[in-house]
């Protein structure tokens, strides 16, 4: 953090929300003015007001006790439960036939359930888990293909007051042992197997293997997903179906403690151990109800899809906990968006008629590569709002995403937050807001998001800086599990009091928000700290690109290099000409000083298994070091053989 970021992406684009999406949206513009200025002035009024639209068993004494920071707690005294605030208060509002759920497996089969169906399940299950020796405050695994048995498994965990712990199904048996030990989880949650493209992932057999090295857990439990052939270990393993078939479906909710905890979830640090990050009920249940409600506008008959699995954040606020807190019919797909063919996603939503879709930037540039004649097979006209969340959206990618699958006719809502934050903090409010592509635009009403320097104080228009957030808020995280320093340390050391993203962003004349991804992305070219996403966005903009990552790479002169790693679109050669091409676009762009040293072509590029780009990887072979860091989160390992190779 020694000198501030210098921003270099220019991009003008302004779009208005429609009429017609403005005469509807659930909030207008001067609605979102009024909140935010009741936020600003009176924040703990603002909140609890907000939190009025939860089911408490016990109203709060205290809005928020903020008397030990970073410590926060949240509707002091109240009493509360996720899976009642989910489920069974569309019991009675009217919403018991409506679908919950509607699942379809990478196989093509299907499943709906109603929410009165969930009930049934979740109850169900959590008595099956209190059988197993399952109490209040027991850390809880799930290591899950994204089926409705992984939100009925959450569900189940939240009724009963124990802590779910889900691993994403792509990690491996070392990282479901480390994240068992670390929780001290005392049941796994898994299945046989799930389908991924077509083929079988392994799961009951990477929890064998890490169940070896996970004294604490006593009992696993396995869905029946594939009809896979698993080992049953006697006086460990339970089957699914043999639990749930003697289990009453009698289950009242546990009255709980606002602040008594729902879950942890690991995030990958880039050095060192996965943080446990701990999120616990009524804020958390507050900012995952109000955001969806606000930012997708959720209306009673649309037909709402987050693309992402349960073992991510994004799958905890916005598959399960959001969307049915407010009553949602969601979408669930197990598989990849290319199986059996590149159309799948598009063949979804014209099957189930989804109005509101949600996904992340790197499936956005997948499908731009795959081509459009996949999506034009395809009626998307049911489409009425989309989301994007994960990284910076380069605006070449967004004006994709708005023209070809939007129609040009659905807002964008470019969502910014982080496992930490439990949900959005920054994003447009869809009927209040006009976008710009590649903005995050404005915080949510009640987040005291800005960009500072490196002294905390606010930097001037379109100047680079730290994204902050002063005031503290409902979903933010509570703690890392079982780690206070390390939180102290990894978020509130840099500025007292101010929670630290360690993101790098820049405001415009506007007052928009350009985030510009992680400060450890930063290329420090002669002096200037240049963001790798702008230069990115700038080679994606050319006609021939699909995908770019650029890293710094040791330079004598310049402190820093910039070499560019470059995916082309189907039916593009690479060639020593185009590199040259691509090379002066970027310098006319965004100007010399971000001319690229040198350019590479690859046909992919090596991404964690949440999508985002590993530049730290492709910074040890630009220059040409045997890299050191963790790899665990790798998706692909040959892409780095391949990528040393190609260097040769
Ligand atoms: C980091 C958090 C929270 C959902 C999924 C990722 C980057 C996320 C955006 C966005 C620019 C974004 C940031 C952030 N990020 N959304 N809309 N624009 N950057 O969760 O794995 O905790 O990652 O993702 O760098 O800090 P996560």
């Amino acid at each position: 953090m020694s000198t501030n970021i210098t921003s270099v992406l220019k991009e003008s684009r302004v779009f208005a929300p429609s009429e017609a999406f403005t005469q509807q949206a659930n909030v207008s513009a001067e609605e979102r003015e009024r909140l935010v200025a009741w936020a600003d002035k009176d924040p703990d009024g603002f909140w609890a007001a907000q939190a009025e639209s939860l089911h408490w068993f016990k109203k709060w004494n205290k809005v928020l006790d903020w008397s030990n920071p970073p410590f926060a707690k949240w509707f002091v005294g109240g009493t509360i439960n996720a899976s009642d605030n989910c489920i069974d208060r569309h019991l009675t509002n009217g919403r018991k036939n409506k679908a919950a759920i509607i699942w379809e497996g990478e196989p093509g089969d299907t499943r709906t359930l109603t929410y009165q169906q969930l009930h049934r399940e979740v109850c169900k299950f959590a008595n099956a888990l209190k059988t197993l020796g399952v109490a209040k405050g027991d850390r809880v695994t799930i290591y899950m293909p994204l089926t409705p048995e992984a939100a009925i498994a959450m569900l189940a965990c939240a009724r009963i007051g124990a802590v779910h712990s889900v691993i994403f199904g792509g990690f491996s048996a070392e990282a479901v042992a480390d994240r068992n030990n670390d929780a001290q989880a005392k049941v796994v949650i898994t299945a046989d197997a799930g389908w991924r493209r077509g083929k079988i992932v392994p799961l009951k057999e990477n929890v064998d293997a890490a169940l070896a090295k996970s004294p604490s857990v006593t009992t696993c439990v396995v869905f029946n997903r594939c009809n896979h052939p698993v080992t049953m270990k006697d006086g460990r393993d339970v089957w699914w179906h043999d639990v749930m078939a003697k289990a009453s479906a009698d289950c009242p909710a546990e009255q709980l403690d606002s602040e008594h905890p729902l879950f942890i979830l690991y995030t990958s640090g880039s050095t060192g151990k996965p943080k446990g990050v701990l999120h616990t009920t009524g804020g958390y249940m507050l900012g995952a109800s109000l955001t969806h409600k606000w930012i997708f506008d959720i209306k009673d008959d649309d037909v709402y899809w987050c693309t992402a699995d349960v073992g991510w954040i994004t799958g905890h606020t916005y598959t399960v906990y959001g969307p049915l807190a407010n009553g949602s019919t969601i979408l669930m797909y197990e598989g990849a968006p290319n199986h059996p063919a590149e159309d799948r996603f598009w063949d979804l939503i014209e099957k189930y008629r989804v109005s509101i879709l949600y996904t992340a930037p790197t499936a956005i540039r997948a499908f731009i590569k795959w081509g459009n004649q996949h999506v034009e097979k395809h009626d998307l006209t049911s489409l009425r709002l989309l989301g994007s969340v994960g990284e910076p959206i380069n605006p070449e990618a967004w004006m994709w995403y708005h023209e070809v699958i939007g129609g040009g006719r659905c807002p964008i809502v470019d969502t910014w937050w982080q496992t930490e934050t439990g949900s959005i903090l920054i994003t447009p409010l869809p009927g209040a807001i006009p976008t710009k592509p590649g903005s995050a635009t404005k915080p949510m009403p009640g987040i005291a998001a800005e960009v500072v320097d490196k002294d905390g104080k606010p930097v001037p228009a379109n100047a680079g800086g730290f994204l902050v957030v002063k005031r503290p808020w409902p979903s933010m995280m509570r703690t890392i599990y079982n780690d206070d320093q390390r939180f102290k340390d990894t978020y509130w050391s840099n500025y007292p009091g101010v929670y630290f993203t360690a993101d790098g962003a820049r405001q415009d004349d506007d007052g928009y928000i350009w985030v510009m991804g992680r400060v450890d992305d930063v290329l420090n070219v002669s002096g200037h700290r240049l963001s790798t996403m702008e230069v990115e966005s700038a080679l994606v903009n050319h006609p021939k690109v699909a995908e770019a990552a650029v890293v710094g790479r040791p330079d004598d002169l310049k402190g820093e290099a910039i070499c560019c790693f470059v995916t082309l679109k189907q039916g593009n050669d690479p060639t020593d000409d185009l590199k040259a091409a691509l090379k002066a676009h970027v310098a006319k762009e965004i100007g010399a000083l971000a001319r690229p040293d040198e350019v590479k072509f690859t046909d992919t590029l090596p991404k964690t298994r949440s999508g985002k780009i590993m530049r730290r990887l492709l910074r040890d072979i630009a220059a040409n070091r045997v890299g050191t860091g963790d790899t665990t989160t790798l998706e692909d390992y040959g892409v780095l053989a391949k990528l040393r190779a190609d260097e040769e």
